[in-house]
């Protein structure tokens, strides 16, 4: 039996990584590592918290000490890294948790493997899983390629470019056994409503206003969530070692566009008159150093390793907003809690 550890799997992605391995791979014994966060919430994996190759531990990858007593403990034969501070807007309000939790707890976990794999590193795998947003910011034309320069312009990117880094110096250095993959950006069940999809779903829900930054004119190219894990298990298991991956989902949208398709999916659902919801739509103070556009081209991933998105956008849409909707007690918990204080800060005291 192979014992994989996989970080930051009570967040977003990381909750439908384990899923996917704790189902179809029995073989495997899945350690979930987290620090339940604001953003980590076991509440996301009910469904398989029983199931006899899943075990929970919670820690906090910022602790060195910690870390190493883990990977000594379990003696991992793969890590899947997805523990991070995520969000852009908070990396600009407070940056020094995504400097410690992104940039040190990834280096506490690269020497944690390498101390313990030290005398063996066949078969071993890291796998850091990190964003497009390293790459920077597009203008109207062109696409993100693997061999593109780093040009992080949030602390949230800068943050998981030296993440990156550190990642491909361990390889390079000490040999350690690493894969990168860099993806856009992802929508999906279970995604915390500090994000824009799942925020204007619940203030739409609520007839609150939703706030869009600037004219709405940036643009991103969104991934359904399990088109990315699907990515991440391919990866996981035929990449070649110190190599790169872009994931994307080849589905342009311009903020204001995304958001207006939105609500006529919400006008639909919530059995409103047609152009109820487009009238809570408010735009507010840009994002500082808001990029532009981020594009991905992701043919070495489907060339290589045959991956392609499953999901066209409007279907993927409707499928999120129907968990959604179907899961308001998921999303109350969360909106009645700590939330409402960011919430507050960052969209009233403009
Ligand atoms: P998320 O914020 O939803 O979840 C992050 C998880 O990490 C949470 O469960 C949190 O509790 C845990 N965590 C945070 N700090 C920790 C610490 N110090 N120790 C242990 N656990 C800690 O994030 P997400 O959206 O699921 O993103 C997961 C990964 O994928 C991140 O590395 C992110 O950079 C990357 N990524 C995200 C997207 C996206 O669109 N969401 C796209 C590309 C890449
Ligand atoms: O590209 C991958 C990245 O995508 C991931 O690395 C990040 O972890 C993830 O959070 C996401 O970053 P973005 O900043 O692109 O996602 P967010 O949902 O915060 O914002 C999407 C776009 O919508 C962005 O242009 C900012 C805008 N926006 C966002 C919010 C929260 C608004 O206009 N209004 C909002 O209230």
């Amino acid at each position: 039996m192979k014992t994989i550890l996989i970080t930051g799997g009570a967040g977003f992605i990381g909750n439908h990584v384990v899923r996917r391995f704790v189902r179809k791979y029995p073989d495997y014994k899945i350690v979930n590592l987290d620090n339940l966060t604001y953003a980590g919430n076991l509440a996301n994996l009910k469904d398989v918290e029983k199931a006899p190759n899943y075990e929970f531990v919670k820690a906090d990858i910022v602790d060195a000490k910690h870390m190493l007593e883990i990977f000594k403990q379990y003696n991992f034969d793969g890590v899947i890294h997805l523990a991070a501070e995520s969000h852009v807007d908070r990396s600009i309000s407070s940056p020094m948790e995504f400097i410690f939790t992104n940039i040190v707890g990834t280096m506490n976990l690269l020497n944690a493997a390498r101390i313990t794999w030290e005398n063996n590193m066949e078969n071993k795998l890291f796998y850091h899983i990190s964003t497009d947003e390293v790459y920077g910011s597009l203008g109207e034309l062109g696409l993100f390629y693997e061999t593109t320069a780093y040009d992080p312009r949030s602390p949230y990117s800068a943050s998981k470019a030296s993440s990156d880094h550190l990642v491909r110096a361990s390889f390079h250095t000490y040999k350690l056994p690493v894969v990168i993959s860099n993806c856009s950006n992802n929508y999906g069940p279970y995604q915390f409503p500090e994000k824009l999809i799942p925020l204007s779903i619940n203030n739409i829900k609520h007839n609150k206003p939703i706030p869009i930054y600037g004219k709405g004119e940036n643009i991103r190219d969104w991934l359904f969530v399990e088109d990315h894990a699907n990515a991440i298990d391919l990866i996981f298991h035929h990449c070649k070692t110190g190599e790169t991956y872009n994931i994307g989902g080849n589905n342009e949208w311009t903020n204001i566009d995304l958001i207006r398709l939105l609500c006529w999916v919400m006008d639909r659902k919530l059995n409103r008159p047609e152009g109820t919801s487009v009238q809570l739509i408010t735009f507010v103070k840009d994002r500082a150093g808001h990029d532009l556009r981020y594009a991905i081209d992701s043919s070495k991933l489907q060339g290589e390793l045959g991956w392609k998105p499953s999901l066209q956008f409007a279907e993927g849409l409707e499928k999120t907003v129907d968990w959604y909707l179907a899961n308001e007690d998921w999303m109350n918990n969360i909106t009645s809690g700590d939330y409402q204080g960011y919430y507050e800060k960052q969209y009233t005291k403009r």
